[in-house]
C-alpha cells in the first residue's frame, strides 16, 4: 500500500467507496442487507481501513450498514478512518450540527475522522457551514474537515473559513475524466491538500477495459486494466482514491493496485490518454 502523510496523519492511498452500499441512491434495499454486510466484511478482511460515506448515500442506510458491520465484526474504531459528508442547506449552522449527530448515530461512533461539505450550494452560507464545522472540531466530534466538488475559488474560500486545514477536496477524477481536476490538482499538490478521486473506474469504464495502451501496460504488470487506472491515480502526489466494489475479487484487486509501480515511461503514455 502507498500512503499520504500530511497535517499529522497518514492515510492509505486507496479507500472504500459506499455510494450505493445498501441499494440505489433513494431506495434502500433492506431485504438485501446480508449481501452488503458480506461486502463490508470482505473489505475489512482484505485490509481496507478508509471508508468513504455520506448522509445522502441510500438515505443514510449506507452509514447504518457500516456502523452495524463495525460492531458485528468487532473492528476497533481507532483502526478505521471514516469520512462522511453533509449536504449544505440554507439553515446552515443548525443543519450541519444536526446532520453530524445523525451520521454519528447511524455509524455508531463518537467521532468522524473526516467530515466533508458534499457540494457547494449557492443557497447555503459557507460562512455558517464552516462556523458549524469549526465548532464540531472543537467538540471533538470531527477530527478533520474537507470539501467535495469545489472548484479552485471555492476551495480557497473554504480554506479561509476553516480553522483547521482543509484536508481534501473530493472530486470526480479518472484516467479519462480530468475536467474538474484542472488547476485544482496542481493547487492541492502545492498546498498540502489531498485530492480524493471519486468514480475512479466508473467514468468510461468501457474505455478503461478496451484501451490498447492500458491493456499493454496491464499485461506487462500481470494486472487488470482497472488496476492500471487506479495505479495511475495513486502514483500522483497528494492523490488518493475510493473505488467502490461489492465483489471480493475486485476489492482485492483494487487495494493491490496501490502496489503496482508504474515506470515514468508508462506514466507518460497514460498521461496522454485524456
Ligand atoms: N463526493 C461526491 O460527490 C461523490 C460522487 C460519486 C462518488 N463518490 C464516492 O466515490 C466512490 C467511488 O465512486 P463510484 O462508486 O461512483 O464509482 P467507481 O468506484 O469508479 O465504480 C464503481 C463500479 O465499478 C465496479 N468496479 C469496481 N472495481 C472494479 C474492478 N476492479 N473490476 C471491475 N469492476 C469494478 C463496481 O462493480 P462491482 O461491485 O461489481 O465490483 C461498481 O459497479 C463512491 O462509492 C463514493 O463513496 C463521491
Amino acid at each position: 500500500m502507498k500512503y499520504e502523510t500530511l497535517h499529522g496523519l497518514t492515510l492509505p492511498k486507496i479507500g472504500f467507496g459506499t455510494a450505493q452500499l445498501g441499494g440505489l441512491p433513494n431506495f434502500p434495499k433492506r431485504a438485501k442487507s446480508d449481501f452488503y454486510l458480506a461486502a463490508l466484511r470482505s473489505a475489512f478482511e482484505i485490509g481496507y481501513t478508509h471508508f468513504d460515506t455520506a448522509e445522502r448515500y441510500v438515505r443514510g442506510f449506507a452509514e447504518e450498514l457500516i456502523g452495524r458491520s463495525i460492531r458485528e465484526n468487532n473492528i476497533p474504531r481507532e483502526k478505521l478512518f471514516i469520512t462522511s459528508k453533509v449536504l449544505p442547506t440554507p439553515w446552515s449552522y443548525s443543519r450541519v450540527m444536526q446532520a453530524c449527530e445523525g451520521s454519528l448515530r447511524r455509524l455508531g461512533t463518537e467521532y468522524l475522522d473526516l467530515y466533508l461539505v458534499h457540494y457547494p450550494n449557492p443557497l447555503a452560507s459557507m460562512k455558517e457551514t464552516f462556523r458549524a464545522l469549526n465548532q464540531l472540531v472543537r467538540e471533538g466530534k470531527v477530527r478533520n474537515i474537507g470539501v467535495s466538488n469545489f472548484n479552485l475559488k471555492q476551495l480557497q474560500n473554504a480554506q479561509r473559513l476553516s480553522d483547521a486545514p482543509i484536508l481534501t477536496n473530493q472530486i470526480g477524477y479518472n484516467i479519462f475524466f480530468r475536467y474538474y481536476s484542472r488547476g485544482v490538482l496542481e493547487y492541492c499538490q502545492q498546498n498540502n491538500v489531498l485530492l480524493t478521486a471519486y468514480m475512479p473506474v466508473k467514468i468510461n469504464s468501457k474505455g478503461i477495459r478496451t484501451n490498447s495502451v492500458i491493456q499493454s501496460i496491464a499485461q506487462a504488470h500481470g494486472a487488470t486494466p482497472f488496476q492500471i487506472a487506479l495505479a495511475w491515480l495513486v502514483a500522483q502526489p497528494r492523490v488518493v482514491t475510493i473505488p467502490m466494489s461489492f465483489n471480493p475479487q475486485h476489492q482485492k484487486e483494487n487495494l493491490e493496485a496501490a502496489d503496482i509501480e508504474l515506470t515514468q515511461h508508462e506514466m507518460d503514455r497514460l498521461n496522454k490518454l485524456a
